[in-house]
This record gives structure tokens, sequence and C-alpha cells, in this order.
């Protein structure tokens, strides 16, 4: 059914705003028209995933330059997700010179379209922070379900190249989690058997998250139990986990987040949602199948899934304070340009290069690698439950899960650590 348009959203659409506009709406519409939506609405800022080579290739990198060439531009403030290189050290990554030039392209499209060059997926840690309530189009599944279940924005998973279409027009398609009716709770997580000893490091909400997305599966979770204590960060890590693990873009956890002050609040009949009680063992048993690590040694460990704030970069400096990582290892920690620069203030960057880690910033090391088989079969400690997910399938390694202080252990002597 057509949608009903405003007379500024038609005028966009009949190219009085110009072709790159034009482009652009004729694509929100279209797409807004199979989802079922009936409107646009217009929207505060947005965040665009598509932005590594190995996620738009060369026609989605023609689609920009089109629409750069037609004079195109971000309606709203719009920061973008990392690249498919490290701008400044991209030779130290063994990067090809005809692969940089292709992630340059990109880089350069964007900036030409308006966009902050924020080059990472996790935008909310700086630069890009709705407020409440605010209608935002925002893609990259980390970092969708983050803005909608930490912050309490209103956004849903956009494609690759929608979002682009989306940031050019400043609207989306009035479906899915920006409807009232569709972010209630549907199904219920309670937190039973658990001590003290878990919850205090990010890796128990990656496999948490992962847990809850395997049994919830594209519906809006409710979880129970979490301590008050939980920080931003290990929000991001079950954020995360459970988009990969069940493509979640919305979960309540009560006392946390901010739409569910109380149970009622986010399901109005709790008794009719399915429950589900979730002790230490369905954790283990989840690491368990994620962990896919054979032998003992260690070749990489990767942290930074989504990128690391400056906060944990400092946690890890005093981890690996005075320590080297074993040679034959190796240390990757991903992050952003603007956490990097807040670790180097803080002398942090200084001591985790020191020790042998590698920091990337602006981009993803297993989008890098996607393909190109340099990782396959080779052994990765991570305490990302995106990263255990994805990358024995893109990269073809072997996992092993463990908390930061492990992933560190790993790093420093070369051996899969103790598990729980
Ligand atoms: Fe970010 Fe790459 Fe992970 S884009 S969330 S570091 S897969």
């Amino acid at each position: 059914m057509p949608m009903k348009l405003t007379r500024k959203e038609q005028e966009m659409l009949n190219g009085t705003c110009g072709p790159g506009m034009q482009a652009a709406m004729e694509v929100v519409v279209k797409m807004g028209e199979l989802y079922g939506a009936e409107r646009l609405l217009p929207v505060q800022n947005a965040h665009i995933d598509a932005a590594a080579y190995t996620t738009i290739w060369e026609a989605g990198t023609d689609f920009l330059e089109y629409l750069v060439a037609c004079g195109a531009r971000v309606a709203v403030p719009t920061t973008i997700n990392p690249v498919s290189r490290d701008i400044e050290n991209w030779r130290n990554l063994g990067i090809s010179e005809e692969f940089a030039m292709k992630s340059k392209r990109i880089e350069e499209a964007y900036l030409a379209l308006g966009v902050i060059p924020t080059w990472t997926c996790a935008p909310y840690q700086s630069t890009n922070v709705p407020r409440f309530g605010e209608i935002v189009s925002w893609s990259e599944s980390n970092a969708v379900n983050y803005v909608n279940s930490v912050i309490g924005a209103r956004a849903e998973r956009l494609p690759d190249l929608m979002d682009v279409c989306c940031a050019v027009t400043g609207r989306v398609p009035a479906y899915g989690m920006y409807l009232d009716e569709n972010r209630k709770g549907e199904l219920l997580f309670v937190l039973e058997g658990f001590d003290d000893s878990w919850f205090r490091d990010t890796v128990d909400y990656a496999v948490l998250g992962y847990h809850v997305g395997e049994i919830a599966v594209n519906r809006v979770p409710v979880i129970a139990g979490l301590p008050a204590g939980t920080t931003a960060d290990q929000l991001k890590a079950f954020s995360a986990a459970a988009a990969s693990g069940g493509a979640i873009c919305l979960f309540h956890a009560l006392g946390l987040t901010p739409e569910a002050t109380s149970l009622e609040a986010v399901c109005p009949d709790p008794r009719i949602v399915e429950t589900h009680r979730v002790t230490p063992d369905d954790l283990r048993d989840t690491r368990k199948r994620l962990d896919t690590a054979a032998g003992e040694h260690v070749d990489m460990v990767l942290l930074g899934c989504p990128h690391l704030s400056a906060d944990e970069l400092g946690q890890l400096a005093r981890l690996l304070q005075d320590q080297k990582v074993a040679a034959g290892t190796e240390l990757w920690l991903m992050t952003s340009d603007t956490q990097y620069q807040l670790a180097r203030r803080a002398g942090n960057a200084q001591i985790l290069e020191e020790a042998g880690a590698l920091i990337t910033r602006d981009t993803c090391l297993m989008e890098i690698d996607e393909g190109n088989g340099r990782w396959r079969g080779k052994t990765l400690v991570t305490n990302s439950g995106k990263a255990a997910q994805y990358a024995p399938a893109i990269n073809g390694v072997r996992i092993h899960m463990a908390a930061m202080e492990g992933c560190v252990r790993a790093a420093v002597t070369g051996v899969i650590p103790r598990r729980r």
C-alpha cells in the first residue's frame, strides 16, 4: 500500500530537492512499503553501518559516489561504522595498497556526504548519544540494540545502504521498534543461583546475551536479576552478543534499562509471558558450545568487538603493566580514534603498546580478514560474544572465550587460560 507522505516528503520524492535526495527517497519509500509502514518519521540523528568495503563492495561504493555526484548530503548529524583499514596504520596490518584504496574511496564518499568520521561500531560511547525516546536512524546490530535498550531511543535495524538513504532524507519508515506496540517484553529470563563471582566481567554478559538471543530470536526479552552495578560496557557486551545470537534489537533489563522500571511497565500482563530460568550451568553450557579451541597454544587474542572504551583500555593497561605479549601470540585491541586519544592522554595506550599490544583504530579486523583466509585454523581468545559467533564463520578460527583478565593471561603466556 502506498505510504502517506507530507508535502515536503513528496517534493523530495519528485526530485524538487535534487536527484541525490530523490534517489535516497525512492529507496526509503520503497523499503517502507515493503515493511508495511503507513508513513515516514523524521529522525534526529543517524548512524551508518555500510562502511566496510567487504560489506558494500563495488556496487555499494558506486552508489555512494552517485549520491555525492548528485550533491546529496546527510540531513542530520550522522556517525559511521569502522572502515576496512586503520586509516593511519594500515600498512602495519599487512593490508594491500589496492584494498586500502578501496576503503579510501568509501571514506572520501562519506566525508563528502557530510558524516562525522567516527569510524566506530560503538558511537554511543561518545559523539552520538541520543536522548531517551528520540527517533533515530541507526544500523549496526550491537549499536541498534544498545541505543534502543540502554539509551531508550527508538531505532530499527536498517539494512546497509538504506541506512545511508535514511541519513540523507532524515526519514525512516514507521515500523518495528519505532512503534509503541512492538516494544513490549515478550519473554522473561530470570537469573537464579549466581553468586558474587558472576557478572563482574563483561564475558559473563556476553555469554548471557548470546544465551538469551538464542532463545528469544527476534523477540523482545526481559531480564530479571542483573546486578544493580552493571556498567555501560557490560551492557554493550550483552547488546552485541544478543544481537548476534538471536537478532535481538531491543531488550529490557529490569531496574537497569530506562523503559524497564518494573516488569509491568514492559509486560502489561506478565502472567502470559513465557518465562525461562537461567542458571550458572546454562551459561557454562553456552560458553562450552562457543569454545572450539582444540590445543593449548593461543595465536591471537582479540578484544574490542564492539570497540573498546577508554575505560576498558585503562583496565587492560593495569592488567598488562610490566608484562610482555608472548612471542608467537598477538594481542589485538580494537577501538575508535576518539577512545584511543583518551587512552593516550591517560598514558594507557603507551603502556599497552610497550607491552606489545597492537591497538587498531577506525577498523574491524574481522572484516579486513574476511575472505583472505590468513586466520584460518588459528586459535583466537576473546571476551566478545559477537566475535565468538562471527569469527569462526567469517575467518575460520577456533575460539576460546575468557574474561578480560584471562585474555591478558592468554596474551602474555601464549596458553589457553583455565576454564571456570
Ligand atoms: Fe564492531 Fe567489527 Fe565487532 S564492526 S561490533 S568490531 S564485528
